[in-house]
């Protein structure tokens, strides 16, 4: 039996931090608005010339130095993002070739804030099928460039960022004691699409456009979906909530994350928390949390880790994961 398993992982954020209290500055709200709501307290800023594949490339850079591995080992790069460099070529063929990566193949995945959950999925698919033995997931995004900053009801809410994992072909038992990607659940609902999208494209508008959200539906559908899907991926590698270590949320809001942490009946220790310091970077979020965690200490050798997130699509899903 095949297992992905996870050798190293690495994280990027732009230098400049913006505050809740700069943010005020040019739109109706208050810090006390977003934390108590969202529990932002700042956001990093990719700079002028700063895009995505060069947060990528610095996050994936770390990951690689974390596995003690070189981009001459890899064969697979798998680059979840919902804000590429370019309409195409995919973003993760930049950092291949900044990398100095030169064999096997390097695309995106699109599945916005889910995006790093879907990226697992499809990598553990590719080195259980032998496509590939050695991988970089990568989840980076610059979604300041894709804000409407005139839109107090989002503009407040994501950041900037970009975290990466390597994850690597090994032989396991086939049991839930073995170190790798356990599970995964994938899925997406198109019928919700009008709560959270991006009101342009090259192929109906010719131009990017902006994110338009409506909060609260959004928020509905994160506590529902969150705990059916944590469940379905516990199910699926036969193991229980008691059995696991640490919970590792997509970072939309503290009170989603909170939640589903409650119904999972962990403590808040239990928890990794990032959404205070990094807002929400789409399919940044997860990666960047756990290398929080990983590099901290909170993480080690043997947890049982679970990653989950949704987003735009609807798109959702669940990673479990023994570090
Ligand atoms: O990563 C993708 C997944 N995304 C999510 O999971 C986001 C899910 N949704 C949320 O996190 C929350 O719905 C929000 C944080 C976006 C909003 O919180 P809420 O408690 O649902 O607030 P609301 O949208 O119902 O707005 C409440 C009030 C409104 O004013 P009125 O109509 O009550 O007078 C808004 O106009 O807060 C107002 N408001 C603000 N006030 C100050 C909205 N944005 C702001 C703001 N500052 N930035």
């Amino acid at each position: 039996m095949i297992r992905s398993v996870v050798q190293g992982c690495g994280a990027y954020l732009p230098a400049r931090v913006v505050t809740n209290d700069e943010l005020a500055k040019k739109v109706d709200t208050s810090d006390e608005w977003i934390r108590q709501r969202t529990g932002i307290r700042q956001r990093h800023i990719a700079a002028e010339g700063e895009f995505t594949s060069h947060l990528a490339l610095k996050a994936s850079e770390r990951a690689l130095a974390d596995a003690q591995l070189k981009p001459s080992d890899l064969d697979l790069i798998v680059l979840a993002t919902a804000t590429p460099d370019e309409t195409f070529p995919a973003t993760a063929t930049r950092v291949q070739s900044a990398l100095g990566m030169t064999r096997g193949a390097a695309f995106d995945v699109q599945a916005v804030c889910a995006g790093f959950v879907y990226g697992m999925s499809v990598a553990d698919s590719m080195l259980k099928n032998g496509l590939a033995s050695t991988a970089l997931v990568i989840g980076a995004e610059t979604f300041s460039r894709i804000l409407d900053w005139n839109d107090r009801g989002t503009c407040v809410l994501f950041g900037d960022g970009a975290g990466a994992v390597v994850l690597k072909a090994e032989t396991g038992t086939g049991t839930s004691a073995d170190r790798g990607v356990l599970a995964n659940a994938l899925h997406s609902d198109g019928r919700q699409h009008d709560i959270l999208y991006v009101d342009g494209g090259p192929s109906s508008t010719r131009t990017t456009g902006f994110l338009r959200m409506e909060g609260k539906e959004v928020f509905k559908h994160a506590i529902v979906n969150m705990a059916a899907v944590v469940t379905e991926v516990l199910d699926r590698a036969g193991l229980a909530p008691t059995d696991i270590d640490w919970l590792v949320p997509h970072q939309a809001n503290k009170r989603i994350i909170d939640g589903t942490g409650r119904k999972l009946g962990l403590s808040p220790d239990q928890v990794v928390v990032t959404v205070d310091k990094h807002a929400n970077t789409s399919a940044a979020s997860i990666p960047l949390a756990l290398e929080t965690a990983a590099s901290d200490g909170r993480i080690k050798k043997g947890d049982l880790v679970l990653l989950e997130g949704i987003g735009g699509g609807l798109a959702w899903g669940a990673s479990l994961v023994r570090w």
